[in-house]
């Protein structure tokens, strides 16, 4: 991890939400690195065990499923009496599988809402109570679905809509106590777990590449660089954004029509 500003987080208290793999790690690993007290939370214990070993710095973990209100406020109030009040709060918990509408059981559709958009009303909701308040940053993990329809993904498209919409009414709220909310989308990212289950082979993965304006996947310290600008005082002035780390996927909508692929044969 490169550092330009070893102590841009210096002492400041951070609550990862899905932090224990993939780009929700690296997100922690990133304000562990540059000076932040960091804490974060998923459902496997081993993998939050695992997680706060990796993140170093005295990182500590908690094993909760964040659709569980009462365990998420748990875990958050201790979380905010060993590190301080939060200064920043990563929702990133997410489920994905692919799956078109007419092949998806109520309780399939319920489920990735449940943890996408709720779990981040959850999470968020519980740390507004903890979190310093002027100064807070509030941070969404949210996707390329949450801005255009993707065939099989209806059920997280409405979840990451849903958060996206969330990030804008919470910013607009809590904006006069001076609490920022933003949305961060990744776009294809590199050896993670959203990716290998939608771009499972080389011909998804060349499609997932085509469709970003880079035409290369990225990585999950690419997300981690904008994570980092979003919790610092650099975007004091910044609240209410849906803002991509996506090498330009969202320009082409969900590129399956985008006529710019005539000229790319
Ligand atoms: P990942 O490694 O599977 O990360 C998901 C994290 O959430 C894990 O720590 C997981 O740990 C936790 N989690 C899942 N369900 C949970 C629940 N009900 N309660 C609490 N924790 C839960 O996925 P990723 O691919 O890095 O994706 C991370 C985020 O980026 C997601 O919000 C995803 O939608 C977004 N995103 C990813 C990509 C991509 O290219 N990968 C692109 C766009 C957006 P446990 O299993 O221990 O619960
Ligand atoms: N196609 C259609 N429906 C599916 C499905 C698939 N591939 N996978 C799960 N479902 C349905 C189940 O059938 C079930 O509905 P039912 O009760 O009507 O049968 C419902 O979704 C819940 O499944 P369950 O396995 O009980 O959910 P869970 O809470 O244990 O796990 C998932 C949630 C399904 C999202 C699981 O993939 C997960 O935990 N993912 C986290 C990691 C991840 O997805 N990372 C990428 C982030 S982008």
């Amino acid at each position: 991890m490169v550092s330009f500003v070893p102590d841009l987080l210096a002492g400041r208290s951070a609550f990862i939400a899905g932090g224990t793999s993939g780009i929700n790690l690296a997100i922690a690993q990133a304000y562990a690195a540059h000076g932040a007290k960091v804490a974060v939370l998923s459902r496997k214990a081993e993998k939050v065990e695992a997680a706060t070993a990796a993140i170093g710095h005295g990182a500590i973990g908690f094993a909760a499923d964040v659709r569980d209100a009462e365990a998420v406020s748990a875990a958050m109030k201790a979380a905010a009496e060993a590190n301080g009040p939060f200064d920043v709060i990563v929702s990133g918990a997410a489920g994905n599988f692919v799956a078109p509408a007419a092949a998806l059981s109520p309780n399939g559709f319920k489920t990735v809402v449940d943890i996408d958009l709720v779990g981040t009303f959850h999470v968020f909701r519980a740390g507004y109570e903890l979190a310093k308040k002027p100064g807070a940053s509030f941070i969404a993990i949210s996707a390329p679905q949450g801005s255009a329809p993707y065939f099989a993904q209806a059920h997280v498209c409405a979840a990451k809509a849903g958060i996206d919409m969330l990030v804008k009414c919470l910013a607009f709220e809590w904006g006069p106590e001076g609490v920022r909310v933003n949305s961060l989308v990744p776009g294809p990212i590199d050896g993670t777990e959203g990716m290998a289950k939608l771009a499972p082979n080389e011909a998804m993965r060349k499609i997932a590449t085509e469709a970003t304006a880079l035409r290369r996947f990225g990585s999950t310290g690419d997300v981690a660089m904008l994570a980092l600008y979003l919790a610092s005082d650099a975007a004091s002035y910044v609240t209410g954004a849906i803002m991509p780390a996506d090498g330009g996927q969202m320009l082409a909508g969900n590129g399956a029509f985008s006529p710019a692929r005539i000229f790319q044969q």
